[in-house]
């Protein structure tokens, strides 16, 4: 099936159907203590933040998720328009359908009709440790006038793909086109970016040379459950179905990651409320990433993406004025406690750490 083909059936099943993972986040599994006594006043509250050189109104990215085929224009526009309208970022999907075929490249440009702000690029890491380099990261990068360029991980989705690329052993190519890149085209920031199955500490540690890290952990859209409903033979379903719980659950990636890495973390996958975001950025992430619900947002008009975003920022700031944060650096240093089954994973992984 040919890749367009293949992104509209993904957009159609994300629109329609249940695909989220039935396992959390596990962000509930952590407590931000209120404050009987917050001492804010709420109009004082700030929740700006700087990220990748660019000022945001609040610590929110709408996670890459589309272009390369011809309705990924009006979803690509319609969270430009919004992300425009209240001074946030974004990313587009994997730009690979763009460079093979330069006709599909206004899927992914047409963002830059509509916002000025802050825009990731996005390229699967396995076609740049198979045959891709510099030259392409340029040709992506131009596309869209990319802030910033998000290099995606996906061994569940490539290995689950009947089209799937699983050659993932050149890892240590990426550092040399990477570092060659920066040396030879332009110094923008780099972002290691999973798709919903998350980051070990284990990966954070190979990870250092990236500028940052999105976590992309699981507990929101499950990329098992989505091909689940593509494939047709049945040997197929039974794997699809015993990896569709697979993954990372996002507060334990943060924390692993955070364990290991001291640059930009962006908390995501299954973040799905003001309060969500403010635990993320709690738990020591710079902001956070959307997908999912602002894909359904985009999907009927800008104003919907608006909608969604808003009251993200109005939960975040809610949960900052319980809290007693006036900015987003005081709701870094936020006390809060970790229990259930997210303590359970610190006390075998991360012990010493946080225990
Ligand atoms: C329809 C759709 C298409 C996506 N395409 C890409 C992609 O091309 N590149 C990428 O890095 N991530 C892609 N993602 C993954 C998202 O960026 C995100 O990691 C994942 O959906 C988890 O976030 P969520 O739980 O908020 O949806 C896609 C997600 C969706 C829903």
């Amino acid at each position: 099936m040919d890749i367009e083909m293949r992104k509209l059936e993904h957009i159609f099943i994300c629109e329609y159907c249940d695909i989220e993972y039935k396992k959390s986040t596990l962000l509930n599994d952590v407590e931000l203590i209120h404050r009987g006594i917050s001492k804010v006043d709420y109009e004082d509250i700030s929740t700006e933040i700087n990220l990748f050189g660019k000022k945001l109104s609040a610590p929110i990215i709408v996670s890459g998720m589309t272009g390369g085929f011809e309705g990924a224009k009006e979803i690509n526009k319609n969270i430009a328009i919004a992300i425009e309208e209240l001074n946030l970022g974004m990313g587009v999907g994997s730009q690979r359908a763009g460079l093979k075929n330069e006709k599909l490249s206004e899927t992914y440009s047409i963002v830059r009709k509509y916002t000025d702000n802050l825009v990731i690029g996005n390229l699967g890491a396995v076609n740049l440790m198979d045959n891709w380099g510099e030259e392409e990261i340029e040709k992506a990068v131009n596309m869209i006038d990319a802030d910033a360029m998000a290099i995606h991980f996906n061994p569940l989705q490539e290995i689950i793909q009947p089209e799937g690329d699983v050659n993932f052993k050149n890892f240590d190519k990426l550092k040399e086109i990477i570092t060659n890149y920066k040396k030879n085209y332009r110094d923008i920031p780099f972002i290691a970016k999973q798709v919903g199955e998350g980051f070990s500490k284990e990966d954070a540690i190979n990870l250092k040379f990236f500028d940052a890290i999105d976590i992309q952990g699981s507990g929101g859209t499950s990329w098992a459950k989505v091909e689940l409903l593509r494939v047709k033979d049945n040997k197929n379903k039974k794997i699809l179905e015993n990896f569709s719980e697979w993954g990372i659950p996002t507060a334990v990636s943060i924390l692993e990651v955070k364990s290991v890495y001291d640059k930009i973390v962006i908390g995501s996958g299954g973040v799905r409320s003001g309060i969500d975001i403010a635990k993320c950025i709690a738990l020591g992430c710079s902001c956070s990433g959307i997908a999912l619900p602002i894909l359904k947002a985009a999907l009927k008009n800008a104003n919907e993406v608006v909608k969604v975003l808003e009251n993200l920022i109005n939960e975040l700031k809610i949960t900052m004025f319980l809290i007693g944060a006036e900015n987003i650096e005081q709701l870094r240093n936020t006390p809060y406690i970790i229990k259930g089954e997210l303590k359970n994973w610190i006390s075998q992984r991360l012990k010493g750490e946080f225990l």
